[in-house]
C-alpha cells in the first residue's frame, strides 16, 4: 500500500509544534501495517487528535528516514534511521504501522543488490541468474524485518534481489561480503566496470578485500560465480585452489547450493540445509578439512555506480 504525503500550509499538531509546508516535499511512501518501530533516532513524536497517516507522511522530511503511526494511538514518529538500520526493532502490532520510501537499500553509499540467506533451501545462484525477481521495485513489505538487513533477525525465508540484476548497467564496483551475526566478517572489492552480472567476479578485477593477498594468490586455481556444479555439486562463488580429494581442497570462500555435497562430513559442516557460506578465517585460503573456517549467514552483492 502507498500513502501520498500531502501539501499543508501551517497546520498545529500540538501545543507548541507547527507543521509548515515550506518544510514539506511531497514524497509517496509505502506502508506496511502490524508492526510498529521502535528505537533508532526519535525525529519527532507526535501525539494529538488531528494526526492522520498523510499528515505522518507529510512530517518526515528529508532528514526522516521512516516513520511509525497509529489511528487508535493518534500517535506519529518519525526517525532519522531507514527502517533497515540495525538499530530500528520491529514489533507486531496491529495497531501500528511503518512507512517509508520506496528506494534503493543503501549502506554507506553500497546499494545492496543481492541478499542471500543460508539455510532456506533455496538456490542462491538460481535466484541470482534468473530474471525477474525484483524485490526493490517496489521494495515488497513482506518480511521487510529481516530480509533487508544484514543482520540475522530471522524471519527471512527468500533472497533479496534487486532490479539492479536484469539492468546491469555503469555499474563501477562490486562488494561482495559475509556477514556472521551482522559483523561482515570478509568482503572483496571488484572493479566493475564494463562487467556483467555474471563476469565481474574475476580475480584479476579484484580493488581490495579482507584477505589480504587474494589480489595475487597464485595458489588459487577456480575462481567462478558459475562455479563447480557437476558429479552432484553445486558450488558456486567459489575461490579455491584444488579439488579431487575432500580433505585436500583449499578455498578463500564458496556457497554450497544444494543439500548434498560428498564432502561436507568431511569438512565437518552440517548438511541438510542450504546454501551453507564457507569463509576462510585464515589471512589466505584454508584447507576446509582443518576447519578454519566461518559459516555464515548472510551473504550480500553490493554496487557503486
Ligand atoms: C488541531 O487542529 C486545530 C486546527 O488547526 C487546532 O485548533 C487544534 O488546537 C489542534 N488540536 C491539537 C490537539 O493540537
Ligand atoms: C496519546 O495521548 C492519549 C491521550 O492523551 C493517551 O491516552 C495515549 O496513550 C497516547 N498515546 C501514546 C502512544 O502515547
Ligand atoms: C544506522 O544509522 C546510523 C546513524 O544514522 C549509521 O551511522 C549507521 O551506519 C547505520 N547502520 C546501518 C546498518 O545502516
Ligand atoms: C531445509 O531442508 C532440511 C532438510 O530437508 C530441513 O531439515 C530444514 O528444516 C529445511 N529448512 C527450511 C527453512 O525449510
Ligand atoms: C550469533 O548470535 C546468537 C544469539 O545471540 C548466538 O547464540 C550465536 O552463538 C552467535 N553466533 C556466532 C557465530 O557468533
Ligand atoms: C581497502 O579497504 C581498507 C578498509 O576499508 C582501506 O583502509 C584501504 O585503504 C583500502 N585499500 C585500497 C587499495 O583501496
Amino acid at each position: 500500500m502507498y500513502i501520498q504525503s500531502i501539501l499543508i500550509p501551517c497546520v498545529a499538531l500540538f501545543l507548541l509544534d507547527f507543521v509548515c509546508a515550506d518544510t514539506i516535499q511531497q514524497t509517496r511512501f509505502m506502508v506496511t501495517k502490524g508492526h510498529k518501530l521502535s528505537q533508532g533516532t526519535q525525529l519527532k513524536r507526535i501525539n494529538s487528535t488531528n494526526i492522520s497517516l498523510a499528515l505522518c507522511a507529510s512530517i518526515c522530511t528529508s532528514e526522516c528516514g521512516s516513520a511509525t503511526f497509529s489511528v487508535r494511538h493518534k500517535t506519529c514518529i518519525t526517525f532519522r534511521d531507514k527502517f533497515y538500520n540495525f538499530s530500528m526493532i520491529w514489533t507486531q502490532d496491529p495497531d501500528w504501522l511503518v512507512l517509508f520510501r520506496d528506494e534503493a537499500i543503501q549502506y554507506g553509499g553500497w546499494t545492496l543488490v543481492f541478499r542471500a540467506q543460508n539455510h532456506i533451501n533455496v538456490s542462491m545462484y538460481h535466484t541470482w541468474t534468473n530474471n525477474g525477481q525484483h524485490d526493490d521495485n517496489p521494495l515488497t513489505s513482506s518480511s521487510l524485518n529481516g530480509c533487508y538487513r544484514l543482520d540475522n533477525l530471522g524471519g527471512c525465508k527468500k533472497h533479496f534481489r534487486s532490479s539492479i540484476l536484469d539492468s546491469w548497467t555503469a555499474v563501477k564496483k562490486v562488494k561482495l561480503s559475509v556477514y556472521v551475526n551482522g559483523s561482515e566478517v570478509n568482503y572483496i572489492e571488484f572493479q566493475g566496470a564494463s562487467t556483467s552480472r555474471e563476469t565481474w567476479f574475476k580475480q584479476a578485477l579484484i580493488s581490495n578485500s579482507s584477505w589480504s593477498n587474494i589480489m595475487t594468490d597464485s595458489s588459487v586455481n577456480y575462481f567462478s560465480l558459475q562455479g563447480y556444479a557437476q558429479g552432484g555439486h553445486a558450488r558456486r562463488f567459489i575461490i579455491f585452489g584444488g579439488h579431487g580429494t575432500c580433505s585436500l581442497e583449499t578455498t578463500y570462500f564458496l556457497a554450497v547450493d544444494q543439500a548434498s555435497d560428498d564432502c561436507l562430513e568431511n569438512w565437518k559442516v552440517p548438511a541438510g540445509s542450504y546454501p551453507i557460506f564457507i569463509a576462510s578465517r585464515a589471512k589466505g585460503m584454508i584447507q576446509i578439512s582443518l576447519r578454519d573456517y566461518a559459516l555464515a549467514d548472510v551473504m550480500a552483492v553490493f554496487v557503486k555506480f
